[in-house]
Parts: C-alpha cells; structure tokens; sequence
C-alpha cells in the first residue's frame, strides 16, 4: 500500500483510532482479576504496539486461556530463540533516498496483497474474546488482510466466509478419517477460501506443561466446530500426562497424502511447518504451491530452531521454485522487514493478533496489523526500501 509523507510523518502513525486498555488489564504492579472475555470496559491507557496489546490481553483472559495462548513446548527454548534470533539481527541504515512514497503490495498465489502479513492459523478464538473467529475475521476484512482459518476454530468455515470481507485461506490438519477430510476441503473451497495450508509439523502435539499445569480444557459451549460430526475430535482438547497422541491428529500422515490432497483440489496447497531445507526441496519437488517455515509458535519440538534461522537455508534450498513464507517469533516491523530480507515472500503472525482480539475485539486486530504495517514502512524508509523488491540481504548489517 502506497503512503504518502505526510502520512509517515504523523506521529508513529498508529495513534489514529487508538482505543484503551480496558480497566482490568494487567498494570505494572500484575495482573487484574479476569473478566469474561471481550466484556471488560475501556480504561484511560492506550495501546501502541504489540507488547501494549500484550499486556492488556492478558488483563481479558482466564489465567488457563492465557496459558494456552503464550505457551510453547518444554522449557520454551524455542520460544525464546524465535525472538533472540530476531533480536541479533541487526539492520543496515540507508540515507539521503526518496522514500516520500512507500509501496508495501506484495503478489502471492497470482494476487496481489496490500502489505506482506497475514494471520496464521489458530483453535479456538473464543477462548480469547467473545467474537472469536468472527471479530478475527471482521478485523482482518477491515485492511483486507488473508486470515487463515484453523481447523480447530471455534466457529465453522462457513459462518466465518459469511462475514468476511478480506481473503480466507484454509488450514488443515489431515484427519484419520479421510472421508471427512475430502468433506473439510470442500467445505473450506465453498467457503470461497483461496488457498489450503496443509499443517505437517503436528503428528504429535510437543509436550505443553503450561497447558497440564493449568488443566486446560475447553469450555462449556466452546468447541471444534468445523469437526462436529467426527466422533473422534468431537471431545474437549484436554492433554494428559499420558497422551501423546491426539484424536484430531492424525500420525500416518505422509509425502502420499499430499499427493491425494493436491488431486482432489484445484486450490493452491502450501505446506506449513516445514524447518528442514531437504523437507523444503521435497515439497518444491512434490509441486506444492508454498512452503511455510514455521515450528508451530514454538509449542511442539523444542530446541528446534528459531524460524528466522532456517529461514535462509529453506530459501537457498528452494532456490526461487515455489514462495516462501515464515512465521514466529514477529512483534515488530523491523522482524518483518528481515524476513523479507533473508528471502520470506511474506510473513504470518500468530499470537499478536490474538492479543488485539482479546483486549479490543475486531478493531484490535486492526490495530495490531496496521501497527505492524506501519512499523514495517518506517523501517522501509530508514533503511531506503521504498518497495518489497527492494529488501534484499544487503538490508541486514554484516
Ligand atoms: C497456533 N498455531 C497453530 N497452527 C496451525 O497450523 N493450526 C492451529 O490450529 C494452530 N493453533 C495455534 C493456537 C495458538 C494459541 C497459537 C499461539 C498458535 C501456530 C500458528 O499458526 C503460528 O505458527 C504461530 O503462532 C506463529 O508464532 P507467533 O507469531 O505466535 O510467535
């Protein structure tokens, strides 16, 4: 999207339509008692960033809900080293350029985005605001940005395509069942979703001790709604100390399921998950439409690598063949832009657009994006990048 300087000089630029943190949100001195989600009134603080979002988020949410949102696997090394990773890089200043006009469109899949950040899949959205999916999807419309809708949603593909104004992408998670898995991707192309983003990094869920100690389960009247019908995905998502495997997941998928999901579908499939640059060739060769580097929001293998840090071996491996997309780890407009450097033709973010959802509903999805948007222009112009063409690694200080 083109801006004007005018624009970028207003101040951060992310002030306008600034709602307020909501009364019970967390302050310095902790967090407030929870209300229920998406019910809290605004207070006097307003928000700015994604840590901002973050902090208030937490102020809407059951301590087992915020758990399940900011968790990851075992120790949480991963988790930590997606943004460590990001803060090592640094950046390589350009000046005295004409960056009076910042152009941040970017084509994917044959259609052109206004900006190079889309939301990734999540379950269950009503954990997190009354809204759910349907705020997600309201906020993501409002700047036309691509949601991709989990499996897990709390609310059906369906009723999320009937208020969607921006584009939708489906994700799946195969399911044992292959009969409703065909279903789940018809439904998903008469939803009118545009791409089908095959989750592969998940035979297994990674050991979430956060969510045991918490004893997460869903709520009463919270479900798997795009699984009704399944009876073996039907129950309430509660790990165990013994479980390793999950109904919904299916353990045998393969190489061979991709081949049958790519044969029954004319949408564009992308694989998502994918660290290894050898699994990153094969799926190239396998003729998938996009790789997704992703390692889940770090919540299933840890000590895995930070996305950022595969990122450039997938992308040497892939060398051109088919988009490379990565998420995890992204709070600002600075990671975004090192992505694209380091080759990323866009990137997703997870969690910070569930923080905007849960302290302001729709409109702080917006926020949230635009704030990124914005910080990702700003940074585009201090490192004299007026286009997404122009990010290449000489972006990155060496
Ligand atoms: C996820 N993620 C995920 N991925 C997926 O393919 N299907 C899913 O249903 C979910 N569910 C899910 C729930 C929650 C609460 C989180 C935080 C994450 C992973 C997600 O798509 C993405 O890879 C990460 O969230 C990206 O990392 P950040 O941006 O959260 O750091």
């Amino acid at each position: 999207m083109a801006i004007t300087r005018r624009e970028l000089l207003r101040t951060a630029g992310v002030v306008a339509g600034v709602a307020a943190i909501p009364a019970n949100a967390a302050t310095p001195a902790g967090p407030a008692a929870p209300s229920p989600p998406g019910t809290a009134a605004p207070g006097p603080t307003e928000l700015f960033d994604v840590p901002d979002f973050e902090r208030a988020a937490k102020g809407q949410m059951s301590p087992m809900a915020w758990d399940y949102l900011t968790g990851a696997a075992a120790d949480e090394l991963t988790l930590r080293w997606n943004h460590e990773a990001y803060e090592r890089l640094r950046l390589k200043p350009r000046v005295l350029i004409d960056v009076s006009k910042i152009d941040t469109r970017v084509q994917l899949l044959g259609r052109e985005l206004p900006f190079p950040i889309l939301l990734a899949p999540a379950a269950y959205h009503r954990l997190f605001h009354a809204e759910g999916e349907l705020g997600v999807a309201r906020g993501a419309g409002a700047i036309n940005a691509t949601m991709v809708v989990s499996t897990t949603a709390t609310t059906t593909i369906e009723d999320i395509a009937a208020v969607a104004t921006g584009p939708l992408w489906f994700q799946l998670y195969v399911q044992s069942d292959r009969g409703f898995t065909r279903e789940l991707v018809r439904r998903a192309e008469a939803a009118g979703c545009q791409a089908l983003v095959i989750t592969v990094d998940t035979p297994v869920l990674g050991p979430r001790y956060r969510e045991l100690r918490g004893k997460f389960s869903l709520p009463p009247g919270i479900e798997r709604a795009n699984l009704k019908g399944l009876a073996a995905a039907t129950g309430s998502h509660r790990p165990t100390e013994q479980s390793m495997y999950s109904a919904m997941l299916d353990p045998t998928v393969t190489w061979r399921d991709i081949d049958w999901l790519r044969s029954l579908t004319k949408l564009p499939v992308l694989l998502k998950g994918i660290l290894n640059p050898d699994d990153a060739d094969r799926a190239a060769q396998a003729g998938v439409a996009g790789i997704l580097v992703s390692n889940h929001g770090a919540r299933n293998l840890d000590t895995a690598p930070a996305t950022i840090d595969a990122l450039p071996l997938v992308v040497a491996k892939v060398a051109g063949r088919v988009p490379v997309l990565v998420d995890g780890g992204i709070r600002r407009g600075t990671d975004i832009l090192k992505a694209l450097a380091l080759g990323a033709n866009a990137v997703l973010i997870g969690r910070p657009y569930l923080f905007g959802l849960a302290a302001q509903g729709a409109p702080g999805v917006t926020r949230v994006v635009n704030i990124l948007r914005r910080e990702l222009e700003m940074a585009m112009a201090l490192t004299g990048r007026t286009n997404i063409a122009s990010i290449d690694a000489s972006v990155i200080w060496r």
